[in-house]
Formats: C-alpha cells, structure tokens, sequence
C-alpha cells in the first residue's frame, strides 16, 4: 500500500467535490471457480483500491461526509480460517495502514445504512460489474438488485473519474514497475517464437517470467499468429515461417497498476516485403499520434491523425485510393482499423470502464460518434497533463469484414477490393505503447520495449 495519508488525502478531495452525503465503496469478494473453496485469482474492485488501498475480499467502506466519519466494514478471520489460511492482520490493523480508525463488523452495514436512511442523507454508490456486488448492495442498502445501477451516482461517478485519471508521480512510477517486466516479457516473447512452437509455448513462458517476478498479467494475453482477430484468446496455433505474432498485454505492478502494450513480430526472424510495408505505416501511425499528444489535444483527433496516416500509406500500396480527408471523414479507413486509437491506463487496463465507457471517454462537449470505427473510440476528450493513455493503432484484414463491405460494395470509391485478394490471410499488425500526458506533450513510457523493424528484427532472428 501507499502511505496512509495518500488514500487520507484521496477521500479527503472526494468530500470536497461532492461535499454531502453519505459514499458506500463496495469491495469485492471472492469468485468460485467451480466450488466454493476453489476461487479464481483475486482481483479487487479498482476504485475500492484508490481511495483504501485493502486488497483483500470481504470489505465495504463508508464516507459519512455530513458527519466526518470513515468507517471500513469487514470481518475479521477466525481461528477456524486462520487454520486453513495462516496468521491474518487484524482489520483494525489494516485499517490504521489506510488512516480510517472506526472497524465494523460486515453484519453493521445493513443497520448503519438504514439509519442514515433515517436521517435521510443521499447515498452514493458506483455502478456495479459483478453480480454478486448486486446482491450484496441489495441486502445491505434494499434497493433490488435489477436496480441498482440505475440508482447508481452520476455525482459520485464523475468525482471519481476526475480524481482516478490524473495519475501522481508514484501511481506513474507503478505503471514504470510494470513495464520494466512487460520489457522482459516481450524480449523473451520475440527471443524464444520459432517456427514449428505453438503459441503456448512461447506465452506459457512469458507468463511464467512475470509470475517469477511477482507480477501477475493484467489481463488475459493476446498471443496469436491470427493477428487479425483483435481479442483472440486462444494461443494454440502452431507459429510457421512468415507469420506474424500480435503479442498484446501487460502485467500489475505491486500496487495492481498496470501496463498494456503491443508488439508485432515475425515468428522468423524477418518481416516479408509487404508486412514491412503495413508494418511501417502503423509505426508511423503509432509515432506521429504520440507526437501529437499533449494536454488540450481531443483524443478523438488523434485517433482521426491516425487513421488519416494509415489511409494514406495505404493509398501508397494502392489498396486505398481518392481524397484521404474524405475518405476517413467516411470511415473508409475502419476496413482496417476498426477500433480506437487507445484508452486510459492506471488500476483497470482500461481504466475507468468499471464506471461506465462513455462517463469515462465523453462528456458534455464530446459525443461518442455511431460510424463505424469510430464508435469504438473507447476515449474522445481532451487530453490533462498526468493521464496516462494507451496509442495502440493497427492495420487488419478481416476476411470476413472484406467480403462484408465488399459484397455491399461499401466506400468503392475509396477502396481497392481487387488488390485486396492477395491480403486475405495476411493477418494483423498493432504497435501499442503508454504515454503519460506531459505540461508540454507526452513521454512515451515504452521507448525502452522495441518497435523499430531492425530492433525488432534483431530480436527475434
Ligand atoms: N490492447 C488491447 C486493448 O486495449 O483492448
Ligand atoms: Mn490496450
């Protein structure tokens, strides 16, 4: 954990944005895999983490704004736990190391609340992800658990999504933490793929080392020779000569920040003449929407800067064609790039989310556009100084999306279907890299992970 006055200092500024009422912070529970005593790895609820820093299930919390209270509710174990799992903290010691003084058992919340009710003060909660926080806000606070999220806090909502996104120099030294191992992942990634190894083989290892350093991913690596399946969880595919591996993922630091980057390789050694090509455009994409980046800088601009790059080098191999300014206008340009430039990085790998996309990404200003491609824009706002963001731009060929546009003959006049045959089975490439918002631009956090095609090259020949 922090010290204890950074999370003081959190809640502190959180009363001070939504100056009354009462905030419940729901923790999360454990999660059974397939039996009770059989649960998957536990990961706490992000924002939970951020203002009390307790990463263990079993725990609420409350911020009694009116009456200046913070109360953490949780059980302590009994010896019938302490035999199964070892000598446990006492919560109030646990409490003491995020400042909050007052301890009550889980058993309390419910009478607490229904005081408060009493009193009438407002209660104010996050939305809620896991169905088992729903019933459990349904128990403790009455409100039917199918309602729950509507009668979540907008208030609450957006006082956390504006404290949560501007990152302090030891949350952005976390994420640092986490990328010096995600380096390591990569280079033994790009050092061990051979022809004739399955995808496994080679994740199975790069897991293996983050796990030997004490850090777990952050989400459930990307991996494939099928580049062009943008979330493909599965890592059987046996790698041959002239694929392209999409290696996409990160780890969480010890204080559960997390990095996220992408890297494309070839499994030989040596890009052919055409993913050099496409390999080049995304880089150049990748390059030229960091250096755009900087406090004021809509999001959704650089996402457009970027798809304009990638229309135009595309347009050089001849596989796009007419006027580029038109042609991303149109949304021509999501054949092959059909999702966002990037998104928040911090406690969740897409931070914030949890919160609901569109609090996170939009507002009054800004709305999430419905063209396809666009709407995948995960974040359109303006940039602040100490975000942290993803720049992952990436070229695509779906087969089954080209037949789609091509059967309705989508944006001809943009598009060169006929060249298209020879890219069928070409796959994907996406370079990702995390960027912290500077007074004066971005720092891109990843420099140290290749991406140049001779670095790249040299690594994994
Ligand atoms: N880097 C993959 C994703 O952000 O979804
Ligand atoms: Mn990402």
């Amino acid at each position: 954990m922090f010290a204890p006055e950074i999370y003081m200092s959190r809640r502190q500024e959180l009363k001070q944005k939504l100056k009354t009422g009462l905030v419940l912070f729901m923790g999360n529970d454990a999660v059974p895999r397939n039996f009770p005593d059989n649960c998957y790895p536990f990961f706490q609820d992000a924002s939970f983490l951020y203002y009390w820093g307790i990463s263990s299930p079993g725990l609420s919390a409350v911020i009694d704004i009116d009456n200046d209270r913070e109360i953490l509710f949780g059980n302590d174990y009994t010896v019938d736990d302490i035999i199964w799992m070892g000598p446990q903290e006492p919560l109030v010691e646990t409490a003491g190391r995020t400042g909050v003084k007052e301890v009550r058992s889980l058993r309390e919340l419910k009478p607490f609340l229904e005081n408060s009710g009493l009193k009438k003060q407002d209660l104010h909660y996050l939305p809620q992800y896991r169905s088992d926080t729903l019933l459990k806000l349904e128990k403790a606070a009455g409100i039917p658990h199918e309602a729950v999220n509507q009668g979540a806090s907008i208030s609450l909502v957006r006082a956390v999504i504006e404290q949560r996104s501007i990152k302090s120099k030891d949350e952005v030294s976390q994420i640092r933490s986490a990328l010096e191992i995600t380096k390591e992942m990569f280079s033994l990634a790009m050092e061990a793929s051979r022809p004739g190894m399955y995808e496994y083989q080679v994740i199975g290892r790069a897991e293996g080392l983050a796990l030997s350093r004490d850090a777990r991913p952050a989400h459930c690596f990307i991996f494939t020779v099928q580049g062009a399946r943008l979330h493909g969880a599965s890592h059987s595919n046996r790698m041959k000569e002239g694929d392209i591996i999409v290696m996409d993922g990160g780890v969480e630091s010890p204080l559960h920040y997390t990095s996220d980057i992408t890297r494309s390789f070839p499994v030989s050694g040596r890009f052919s003449q055409l993913q050099r090509q496409i390999y080049e455009i995304v880089l150049k994409a990748n390059e030229s929407a960091i250096e755009k980046a900087g406090p004021g800088v809509l999001f959704r601009d650089i996402h457009v800067h970027a798809a304009s790059v990638i229309t135009r080098g595309l347009q050089e191999m001849g596989l796009m064609k007419g006027n580029v300014q038109d042609s991303v206008d149109q949304g021509a340009h999501a054949l092959f790039f059909p999702h966002g430039l990037g998104h928040p990085l911090g406690l969740e790998i897409h931070d914030l989310e949890s919160l609901g996309e569109d609090h996170v990404g939009y507002d009054q200003t800004i709305k999430r556009s419905s063209q396809f491609g666009l709407s995948n824009l995960r974040f359109g706002k303006a940039l602040k100084k100490g975000m942290v963001m993803t720049i992952e731009p990436g070229i695509y060929f779906i087969p089954e999306l080209i037949r789609s546009w091509r059967s309705q003959n989508l944006h001809k006049e943009y598009i060169n279907y006929e060249k298209l045959t020879d890219f069928i089975n070409f796959g994907g490439i996406r370079i990702e890299d995390d960027i912290l918002v500077t007074e004066s631009g971005a720092e891109n956090l990843s420099t140290d992970i290749p991406k140049k095609i001779s670095d790249i090259e040299m690594k994994s020949s």
